[in-house]
């Protein structure tokens, strides 16, 4: 097995020093709220896969469905010799294009989890030693500098994360993967789509509790990282459709009236009972607004495939 190279583009004391201002900033404004990124240690990646096993969690099915019908099609389209893929986690659905890409010489997982990099990583190689994977610990929302690999490039940002970032932040985030891209290079863009609020609200909320794990989660990294104090039984995890916005948030509510900790920020945060902290939202999109967000990036939207059912969507996209 050749050994795939890691490169850390964040410093490790830049993971702290953004943690630190994100809590700063979210636990001191009203209403409080955390950016999701917080959410992905190595106990957070684990409880994301096992959310996309859940029967009520179905955008992870759905994308991997659509792979699977348009793999053959995003390879003609695109001809790509390396993918990047922002936010790439397990790597898992990737492997349909890896599969399927017939000139790849290069794998470019890009990830704020180290744990889901090395994992991703490691279990690429065995099956597939001849492929060049170059693993990168980075921060997708601030810029990347990628290294040199031969072209045509594609640029994978699956899952529907897309969503979880709010809106002015991905007209920025856009921009910058319109930055990666030069003629002849794509983006495959996976969105989830507006359905009903029965069918959302169950994928965020599923009866046996991993989302609930998963949202609680980011106290314990704030518990570790910043030596804070929270009881993540003290908190009842939400999710509510917001139709106005046409996201799911998820919410921490607050059981009861509550003090917290925060020693290495010398912070107390408090909380009155059933006062709520946004940990995430999850925008749901329409072919429309998606076409429009890419034209703002100066990206043109020239593919776009639903699931059988409509749920999700994935988009090929080439700069305009
Ligand atoms: N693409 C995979 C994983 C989605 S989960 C899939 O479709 O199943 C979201 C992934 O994005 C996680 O692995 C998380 O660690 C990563 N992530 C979240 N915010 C990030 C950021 N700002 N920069 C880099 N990676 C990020
Ligand atoms: C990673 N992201 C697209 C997931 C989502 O559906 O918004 C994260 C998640 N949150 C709760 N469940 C899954």
């Amino acid at each position: 097995m050749s050994p795939y190279r890691l490169t850390r583009i964040l410093p490790l004391d830049a993971t702290g020093a953004d943690l630190r201002t994100d809590v700063l900033q979210g636990l001191g404004r009203d209403p409080k709220s955390l950016p999701p990124k917080w959410f992905y240690d190595a106990r957070g990646s684990e409880l994301f896969e096992e959310i996309t096993r859940l029967p009520e969690y179905y955008p992870t099915r759905a994308e991997r469905e659509i792979l699977l019908a348009r793999a053959g099609q995003i390879a003609a389209a695109t001809g790509a010799r390396t993918l990047v893929e922002l936010g790439s986690g397990s790597s898992e659905k990737t492997r349909i294009l890896l599969d399927t890409l017939p000139d790849l010489h290069s794998y470019l997982p890009v990830d704020v989890s180290e744990s889901a990099l090395t994992g991703a990583a490691e279990a690429l190689l065995a099956e597939r030693p001849e492929l060049n994977v170059h693993a990168l610990i980075a921060d997708f929302t601030r810029g990347l500098a990628l290294p040199g690999t031969p072209g045509p490039r594609l640029v994978a940002f699956l899952g529907g994360t897309l969503g979880n970032l709010l809106p002015d932040e991905r007209a920025v985030f856009l921009k910058s993967v319109r930055s990666l891209l030069q003629p002849g290079d794509a983006l495959l863009l996976g969105t989830d789509l507006v359905k009903d609020q029965g069918t959302l609200v169950a994928a965020y909320d599923d009866a046996a509790g991993v989302t609930a794990a998963f949202d609680k989660n980011v106290l314990s990294v704030l518990n570790r990282e910043l030596d804070a104090d929270f009881d993540p039984d003290d908190f009842s995890h939400v999710a509510r459709w917001d139709p106005a916005h046409e996201w799911i948030e998820m919410r921490l509510r607050a059981r009861r009236a509550l003090t917290v900790k925060v020693r290495e920020l010398d912070l107390v945060v408090t909380f009155e009972a059933g006062e709520e902290l946004r940990t995430e939202v999850s925008a749901k999109f329409r072919e429309e607004g998606i076409r429009n967000e890419l034209a703002a990036a100066a990206m043109e939207l020239s593919h776009w495939w639903t699931d059988d059912t409509g749920r999700f969507a994935l988009s090929l996209s080439t700069p305009a």
